[in-house]
This record gives structure tokens, C-alpha cells and sequence, in this order.
């Protein structure tokens, strides 16, 4: 492990502001899976939890991707107060017992200019109002892919959808209510009213889903599997169609970002890289929604990495992926997808009760002086 020195300590007043902005980062089904161990020069990063959601975090990606969008957060967050985070990533996070060690260089200049983009930066699953990926938001994103060596992203104006694309993203979607062990999973991170959302502090409020409150109200009642086989059969799943076909065409477009070695250290790239361009569309009037199964799982696919639990019939909704992600994309043979996304003119900030919260710093710190080291 590399660090980096002269490295600074902070007083606790300075690291719990740095903490509120960082934990703002996005997580998979804002589980917010990230615990902090702060000895007053290093700030350790660990994992928690997963396993109630582990299907959803298959060979630990979505880890991976969120501890990415952790480190992209914490290092602009960094800069608000006159630091530079310096990461070392650890290669074997299970046998380490953490994901890493930040340490903070004094640093001067201004903030990164992203900065004000980190607390009001979404997932919008709205419709958007259209856009272009000639705009030169795009640009500076492409600009950003030189500091990240391992990743590519490719854009798509939504006039270059394919018909083969938008059906593959719609069955990836449709998938989430069809597969019982990752709808049982799914349920575990629904929260059903403002009330709930703000008392657990994690997942995501149903209503912004978009999927219909006559759902909500009958699924609510029993997160049970034979509930969303009834739904299923009464237009549930047309719904999901709908919405998923409507959502892309709203958009400028759709982004794919690959990776040229499936390593963990490439999907954090990868989603550090995905992160700054979320803030930078934010930061422009741009909204945005991944849609991660459809680039993950099809990589899975192709390698047959799929999880066994799955029904083959269920499995085989992936088996397309790779080849309509490169039709769709022009990948060569060599890039492994990570993170679909659309993104387009936001149609204005997002209701108050469906941003997402998080845990206080409190539940995710935790201060441990016998870890100073000199
Ligand atoms: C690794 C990862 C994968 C995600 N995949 C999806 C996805 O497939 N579809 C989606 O609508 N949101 C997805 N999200 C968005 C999260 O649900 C969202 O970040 C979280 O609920 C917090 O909300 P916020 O982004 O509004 O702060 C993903 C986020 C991460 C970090």
C-alpha cells in the first residue's frame, strides 16, 4: 500500500463536515454501505452489510462502484476545506478488513469547482426534457475520461438508440420484478412512505420509482413473492415498460462507461469517473439515471458469471446483453461494460420528499485514537 506524505491531522470539527458532504455519494439502493475509522490522520473506509443484499452486489460490484463514488465525493469534499485526500485503495478488502485509508494533505487554491454540485446531485428517474450530447457539458466529460486511464465512455445521442437497445434496457428493468430472489432483495430497500424513508434513512422511497402508487398500495401490504406474480399478470410489467421506453427517449442520450480489465480497482475508476460526470450534468442543468443491471449482468452473461440462484429462464434475459451493448456502442471485443446511464435536461429540482437521506455521521463513524500512529 502506497501513502503518500507530509499528511496532516484534522480536529474532528474539520472531518464531520467533510463526512456530511461525502456521504451525500450515491449507493446502491442507498444502503450507503460505507463505515468511517477516524485515529485523527487516518480516516479508514470498511464495508457493512450487503449480505441482506447480496444479489443485488453480485462478486461485490456494486460495492465496488459505490466505494468509487465514495472517493470521488470525499476528494472534491476534501477540497472545500483546504485538503487533498490522498487514497490508498486496498487490493484484498476482505483479508484487510477495509475498502481503504485516506490520509489529507494540506493544499492550496480554490475548491474543486464540482464542489457545489455535491449536495444537490440525484437519481432522477423522471422523464427529462431532451438535450444533446453535443453539448459541451459532454464534453468536459469526455475531457475527464484522460485522468482515468482504464475507462471509456461512449455516448449515444437518442436519435442512434437502437430498437434492440431500448428493448434489452426495458427486459434488464423488467427483470427486477420477475426474478424472485432479487425482487425479494429489491423489497428490502423500497421504502413505502416519507415516514419510513426518514425514520430507516436508507433506500428509496417507492414514489420515486415512478410506478405507480395503485402498485405501491397493493405491494406494500405484502412484500410477498405470489403479490408481485398477481401484479405481474395485471400490467405491472407493462408499466415497467412504458416507463423504461419513455424514460430513454426523454433523454439527450444514453452513456455507456467500460473498463478494459475487469479488476476492482478499475470499477472504482470507473465509477469515479461516472461521478464527476453526474456532478458536472448536475452542475448544468442535467439529470441522471444508471441503469447498472443491464451493463453488469450482461458482462456476467457473457462469462457465464451470472449467480446460480437465478432461474435459467431468468438468466437468459442477459444472454443478448454484450452483443446489442456493442452493437449499440461500437465496443471492441476488449471492454467490459460498467455503468449505463441516460442523462438529459432536467425537468427541475426533484420533490423535497424524494431526496434520498442518510445515516447521521454518528452511525457511520467511528473515532478510534489508539489508530493515531505518528
Ligand atoms: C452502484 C450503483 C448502482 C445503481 N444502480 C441504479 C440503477 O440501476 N437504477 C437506478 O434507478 N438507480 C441506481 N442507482 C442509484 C441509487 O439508487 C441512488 O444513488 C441512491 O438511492 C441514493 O440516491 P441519490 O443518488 O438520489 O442520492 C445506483 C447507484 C449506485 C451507486
Amino acid at each position: 500500500m502506497i501513502v503518500a506524505s507530509p499528511s496532516v491531522t484534522l480536529a474532528d470539527s474539520q472531518l464531520a463536515p467533510l463526512l456530511y458532504l461525502a456521504t451525500r455519494a450515491p449507493s446502491a439502493g442507498n444502503m450507503q454501505p460505507w463505515r468511517f475509522r477516524w485515529g485523527g490522520t487516518e480516516l479508514e473506509i470498511a464495508g457493512f452489510g450487503g449480505g441482506e443484499i447480496s444479489a443485488l452486489d453480485h462478486e461485490g460490484r456494486a460495492s465496488a462502484l459505490t466505494l468509487g463514488g465514495l472517493l470521488e465525493y470525499l476528494a472534491i469534499a476534501a477540497t472545500t476545506v483546504n485538503f487533498a485526500a490522498v487514497i490508498a485503495l486496498e487490493a484484498e478488502p476482505a483479508k484487510a478488513g477495509r475498502w481503504a485509508t485516506i490520509r489529507f494533505q494540506a493544499r492550496a487554491g480554490a475548491p474543486d469547482p464540482l464542489a457545489a454540485a455535491l449536495m444537490g446531485r440525484c437519481t432522477d428517474r423522471r422523464d427529462y426534457r431532451g438535450g444533446a450530447v453535443t453539448d459541451p457539458v459532454f464534453a468536459a466529460i469526455v475531457d475527464d475520461c484522460e485522468q482515468y486511464p482504464e475507462c471509456r465512455l461512449h455516448l449515444r445521442d437518442r436519435s442512434e438508440y437502437t430498437d434492440e437497445l431500448l428493448a434489452y434496457v426495458a427486459a434488464s428493468e423488467r427483470f427486477f420484478w420477475t426474478c424472485k430472489p432479487v425482487q425479494q432483495q429489491v423489497m428490502k430497500v423500497v421504502r413505502w412512505s416519507a415516514e419510513e424513508a426518514a425514520a430507516t434513512r436508507d433506500g428509496v422511497l417507492w414514489k420515486a420509482l415512478g410506478l405507480g402508487s395503485s402498485a405501491a398500495h397493493v405491494l406494500k401490504r405484502s412484500r410477498r413473492w405470489p403479490v408481485q406474480l398477481l401484479l405481474n399478470r395485471l400490467g405491472f410489467l407493462d408499466a415497467v415498460d412504458r416507463l423504461t421506453y419513455t424514460a430513454l427517449r426523454s433523454a439527450a442520450g444514453v452513456g455507456l462507461i467500460t473498463v478494459r480489465r475487469p479488476a476492482r480497482e478499475a470499477f472504482v475508476a470507473a465509477a469515479r469517473l461516472h461521478t464527476r460526470a453526474w456532478l458536472r450534468l448536475h452542475a448544468a442543468g442535467y439529470a441522471l439515471q444508471p441503469f447498472t443491471g443491464a451493463s453488469l449482468y450482461a458482462a456476467d452473461a457473457e462469462t457465464g458469471r451470472l449467480p446460480r440462484e437465478w432461474p435459467a429462464h431468468q438468466r437468459r434475459v442477459f444472454a443478448p446483453g454484450m452483443a446489442v451493448l456493442r452493437r449499440a456502442f461500437d465496443l471492441p471485443p476488449d471492454e467490459t461494460p460498467v455503468w449505463l446511464f441516460r442523462a438529459g435536461r432536467s425537468p427541475g429540482p426533484l420533490d423535497r420528499a424524494l431526496v434520498t437521506h442518510r445515516y447521521d455521521i454518528d452511525h457511520v463513524l467511528r473515532h478510534d485514537r489508539r489508530s493515531v500512529n505518528a
